[in-house]
């Protein structure tokens, strides 16, 4: 895909954090109500995001990117070495999606796929070659299985959500 670029967020710009927050806020809500919640206030949102972006900052091995095309901000994606979920056999060096998001206006387009193509190589510089996720059941369902991802029949057991993993290669 031509003119599309995958960059680190950097937690101290502020116009970048900006334009992260317009994906960023109908994604929470998107993801978070679809099971009957009640939407968290936008500033908590924002403080979620903050601290992901500032953790993944401090951490080796963590992602927080945003894919640009064209120069505008389309998505985000924060990744990265997950410590396994030992309760279930999930082993430390497998590599865990925690958030991944294509604004609205711009999905069905390819971006996501190449958002995780990028993504890959990174987990792949990492040492890392097998990842996880728990879909989204609506949009995230499709398209992981679309890019390689299927059900690993184990839960999540703290939000008890399906996990879905793939072997991933250069
Ligand atoms: C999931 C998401 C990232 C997909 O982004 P996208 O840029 O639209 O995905 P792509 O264009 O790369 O889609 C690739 C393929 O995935 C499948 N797919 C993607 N979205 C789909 C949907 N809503 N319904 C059915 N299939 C879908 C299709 O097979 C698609 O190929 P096609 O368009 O040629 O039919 C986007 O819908 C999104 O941000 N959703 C809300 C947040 C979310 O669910 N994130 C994942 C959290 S686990």
């Amino acid at each position: 895909m031509q003119g599309v670029d995958f960059v680190t967020v950097d937690p101290d710009d502020r116009r970048q954090l900006r334009e992260l927050r317009k994906i960023w806020l109908p994604y929470w809500r998107e993801t978070t109500t679809r099971d009957g919640s009640k939407p968290e206030k936008r500033r908590k949102i924002y403080r979620r995001l903050k601290n992901r972006v500032a953790h993944a900052h401090k951490t080796q091995k963590t992602g927080f990117n945003a894919l640009y095309s064209e120069g505008r901000m389309v998505g985000f994606a924060f990744f990265g070495l997950s410590g396994g979920i030992r309760s279930i056999g999930i082993p430390p060096d497998y590599g865990m999606v925690m958030e991944f998001c294509i604004a609205l206006s711009f999905r069905r387009k390819g971006f996501a796929t190449e958002m995780n193509r990028q993504m890959e190589k990174l987990f792949l510089d990492w040492g890392i070659t097998n990842t996880f996720l728990t879909p989204d059941p609506v949009t995230g369902d499709p398209f992981w299985r679309s890019v390689g991802y299927h059900d690993s029949q184990l839960k999540d057991p703290d939000t008890h959500r399906l996990i879905y993993v793939k072997e991933i290669h250069e």
